[in-house]
């Protein structure tokens, strides 16, 4: 049997519905829109794609929003008063700055100069000690609470589910490994977290009732180590090569089209978790834009 196919895009399609309805009200009532200003700094293909499909989605939602692109050798300090000024901009509620970072400049640091406030990505450490401590208040982190969002919107059981995250990256792995664990909707699960250096990854995996795959490396799960009836989230997104149009090849951390045929329910690359990083995006800036109106 096939599994079901969880739609990030059309999942995606259904959050926005719900944001822009949200947007509407706060312009009638308050006569304030969500402000996200985008940092690009240099021009790597992958971070381009991502910042202009964040910078489409704003504006298509009503957003008040800013695209400051900076060039490849800006100084770090140059950064930070960028930052600075952005964190003193009443009008705006949302601060990305897209990453990596070229090496010159201290990724950490200038997270760390973000108004946690503003940290719409939710890299902050403000907002990573609140998602730690179940404090909703906060904002989490883009592609996790978009993994957490696809399983809930999937009908996955997650209470007492075996669920195995390959990957410890700060930006996914430890987060969404945290997030499973939790009490609340979509968590209560036994959770494993498996890396490199973990012993014996298949035996892990064969394990999973949730199998969250973001390690980077394209077809590393392979079909026989899912679980029959599984829900399988692909968070790879790994460029395998160019099309005849110029146009990037993208293969995700799963074997797809064999593993479709074992699990219940699995994500598709491209389609899956990517356009769900970006819905939530936007959710954190409605709801940061939505704190802002209650303060004031
Ligand atoms: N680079 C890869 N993913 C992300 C993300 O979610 N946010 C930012 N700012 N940079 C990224």
């Amino acid at each position: 049997m096939s599994a079901e196919i969880i739609s990030g895009t059309e999942m995606r399609a259904a959050i926005l519905d719900e944001l822009r309805v949200e947007v509407t009200k706060m312009k009638e009532q308050h006569g304030v829109v969500p402000g996200l200003v985008t940092i690009l700094v240099g021009a790597n293909p992958a971070s381009l794609s991502y910042v202009t499909l964040k910078v489409k989605t704003a504006l298509g939602l009503g957003f008040h929003e800013i695209q400051d692109d900076q060039p490849e050798d800006i100084t770090e300090e140059a950064l930070l008063q960028l930052i600075d000024k952005y964190n003193n901009d009443n009008s705006i509620h949302g601060i990305l700055v897209q990453l990596p970072l070229p090496k010159h400049i201290n990724e950490e640091k200038i997270i760390n100069a973000i108004d946690p406030g503003k940290d719409v990505d939710g890299f902050h450490p403000v907002n990573l000690g609140r998602m730690v401590l179940g404090d909703r208040d906060g904002f989490l982190p883009c592609t996790p609470y978009g993994i957490q969002e696809m399983i809930i919107r999937s009908g996955t059981e997650t209470s007492g589910a075996e669920t195995v995250v390959v990957g410890r990256s700060n930006i996914v792995g430890k987060p969404i490994s945290i997030m499973m664990g939790q009490k609340g909707e979509g968590a209560n699960s036994t959770v494993t977290m498996v890396h490199t250096r973990t012993q014996d990854l298949e035996a892990h995996c064969k394990r999973a009732d949730i199998l969250i795959v973001a390690a980077g490396v394209p077809g590393l799960v392979k079909p026989e180590w899912i679980k029959a009836g599984a829900t399988v989230i692909d968070v790879g997104v790994n460029r395998i090569g160019m099309s005849d149009s110029g146009k990037a090849i993208l293969s995700g951390d799963v074997a797809f089209d064999e593993a479709k045929q074992i699990a219940g329910k699995i994500t598709p690359v491209p389609g899956g978790v990517g356009p769900m990083t970006i819905a939530m995006l936007m959710k954190n800036t409605v709801k940061s834009a939505k704190k802002h109106i209650e303060k004031a």
